[in-house]
């Protein structure tokens, strides 16, 4: 497990990073970043809501993700709650999609880009893999897209 110290250097590099690109798929460049960063993680990527389902954007992942998927799993309830979700269990949230079963925790953010709903969505191979820390990273990192 990651120390908090650790995860915060990780996290400062990678916005120093995400500030200097010159890619102009900021998405792309993010999930790619971020999955190669921490090893722990098996699915980064965004979603997006179109037609009352949420499609994948852009991703990196162990295995291909599942898309559309509907708005009763972690996704769609970080959006319809409008707040951040961090299952420290996947299994004990009721209505969880499972991509890869190997996922034991999740953190969703929601946001929106030219008024659609977007969720940046991690998922780690490892159970309370998320902590204040990635919440607070990663809605930094939102900003910058
Ligand atoms: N577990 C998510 C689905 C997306 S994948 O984890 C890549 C959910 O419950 O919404």
């Amino acid at each position: 497990m990651l120390s908090s110290k650790n995860k915060e250097k990780i996290y400062i590099k990678c916005i120093e990073s995400i500030k200097s690109t010159s890619e102009s798929n900021k998405l792309k460049f993010i999930s790619k970043l971020l999955f190669e960063s921490f090893e722990s993680w098996i699915f980064c990527g965004f979603y997006f809501e179109e037609n009352d389902k949420l499609f994948v954007s852009e991703y990196c992942a162990n295995k291909i993700p599942c898309s559309p998927i509907n708005f009763d799993g972690v996704c769609g309830t970080a959006i319809l709650k409008n707040k951040i979700l961090n299952i420290e269990n996947v299994n004990n949230f009721e209505g969880h999609i499972v991509c890869d079963e190997n996922s034991k925790s999740e953190l969703c953010i929601p946001f929106k880009i030219n008024e659609i709903n977007y969720v940046l969505d991690v998922d780690s191979n490892i159970h309370q893999a998320f902590c204040e820390i990635d919440e607070k990273f990663l809605a930094k990192i939102i900003k910058e897209i």
